[in-house]
């Protein structure tokens, strides 16, 4: 396994290009599953995560097509030669449940492994199953999957989620399209990757309303055509490389970077001490002067703090002026990368789902390990501040969320390297 190397070598300057969000890609490329006719999107990042989407889709007869160099993605699902999502996909990553939704709708009836993903929480598929079930399918669980069948099609329902769940919200939006009648979703996800969803969603002429609000309406039509899409900006890979500058000084620019994407981040960054201005291009971040001032997190659903930053973000705080006090409350199990920090000299007290980081004043390199996608890269933010060489060891995850990390790092003046393990 890979490992990669951080030294602390000062402030960062330069840009830093944004991808197109991973977990908006990955609700995207499962509405080919609802046409006959080709979806193509643009601005993909290329990542792992991406790849095992395409090997999923491929396993149920869609032709998937990577061009220029893995930022477009040509899908065309003319016939679909099976509906069971197999587990030795499924395990890869949670968001294959997102083939459940589009199956159910396009052939009334879906087999689905129970996902495996980050080992973050216990992440069930309730409130997923409860939804299609207000639709009409029935749904079991039998030898590790789930069994869905709707006779004679979806039914459009209301419904409210009873938690504001991304991936069921995605779910409920693809399967209602091709559902009969109306669909009214309450308690939806607004997250900006379902904007960008429903966005796609419409080009390929479904009738949606009420994205990015809690309620959604969608009226089911017989059809979907074909459609073009670029992905959206990954608001977690931009609030991620705004902490490189925060966390080790000077100034970068995040190309394509928005503030209506990370607005509640920024807000806290600004508490922080850390100025964020947008330019013709992006948003440029540097700290307003010296060191950075501790601030309180909690981590809740878009427009909120996102639970994709909280451990990122308490890199940030480990060095901090003051004491912060960082509350968890969409993963029961998400401060994996605590332990890993206070290896590196920082000191954080873990209780429950509440973190209590008191800044020292520098971090020492250490060799840690990578727990979950997030607190990799935690670990590469901790490690460009602290004084020496940081060792993140098992960096798979990271493949899984993050592209090219090293060389956009490199690009703005950072010491660091990968070395292949076996
Ligand atoms: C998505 C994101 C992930 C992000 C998360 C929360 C993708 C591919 N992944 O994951 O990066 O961290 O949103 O912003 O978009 N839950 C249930 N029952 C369910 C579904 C969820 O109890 O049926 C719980 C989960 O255990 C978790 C919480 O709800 O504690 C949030 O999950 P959800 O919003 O569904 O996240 P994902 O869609 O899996």
């Amino acid at each position: 396994m890979d490992s990669i190397i951080v030294t602390g070598n000062g402030p960062l300057n330069g840009q830093i290009p944004i991808a197109g969000a991973k977990n908006a890609c990955l609700a995207l490329m499962p509405a080919t599953l609802l046409s006959e006719e080709p979806l193509t999107l643009t601005n993909a990042p290329r990542l792992s995560d991406i790849k095992t989407m395409t090997e999923l889709l491929r396993s149920l007869g869609a032709e998937v097509t990577s061009m220029q160099n893995g930022q477009v993605q040509a899908m065309s699902s003319h016939n679909l030669a099976t509906t069971r999502a197999d587990y030795e996909i499924v395990r890869k990553m949670r968001a294959s449940n997102l083939v459940l939704g589009p199956l159910l709708a396009r052939a009334h009836h879906a087999e689905v492994s129970l996902p495996g993903g980050c080992a973050i929480g216990a992440r069930p598929m309730d409130i997923h199953i409860s939804a299609l079930e207000a639709m009409g399918a029935q749904i079991e669980l039998r030898d590790g999957y789930l069994h869905a069948k709707a006779p004679g099609g979806l039914k459009g329902a209301v419904h409210e989620l009873r938690f504001a769940s991304v991936g069921a919200t995605e779910n409920v939006v693809m399967a209602a399209t091709l559902a009969k009648g109306t669909t009214v979703l309450k308690n939806a996800a607004r997250e900006p990757e379902i904007v960008d969803l429903v966005q796609c969603l419409r080009k390929m002429g479904a009738q949606i309303e009420g994205e990015g609000s809690s309620t959604i309406t969608i009226e089911g039509v017989d059809r979907l055509h074909g459609a073009t899409h670029p992905v959206v900006t990954d608001r977690i890979e931009l609030g991620t490389y705004m902490l490189a500058p925060a966390i080790c000084g000077g100034e970068v620019e995040l190309l394509g970077g928005r503030i209506e994407l990370v607005e509640a981040f920024c807000e806290k960054l600004d508490q922080a001490g850390i100025a964020v201005e947008e330019t013709a291009n992006g948003l440029k971040v540097a700290r307003r002067n010296g060191r950075v001032s501790a601030v309180d997190v909690v981590t809740e659903p878009f427009p909120g703090f996102p639970t994709d930053l909280q451990a990122q973000m308490m890199a940030l705080m480990c060095t901090a002026e003051g004491t912060s006090v960082l509350e968890e409350r969409i993963f029961e199990n998400r401060f994996m990368h605590a332990p890993e920090l206070v290896r590196m000299g920082a000191q954080i007290d873990v209780q429950g789902g509440i973190a209590t980081v008191t800044g020292v004043d520098k971090l020492k390199g250490a060799p840690v390990m990578a727990t979950d996608l997030r607190a990799s890269v935690s670990l590469i933010l901790a490690g460009l501040a602290a004084e020496g060489e940081t060792i993140v060891n098992r960096v798979y995850h990271l493949d899984r969320g993050y592209e090219r990390v090293e060389e956009k790092l490199r690009n703005v003046g950072a010491k660091i390297e990968r070395v292949s393990g076996s």
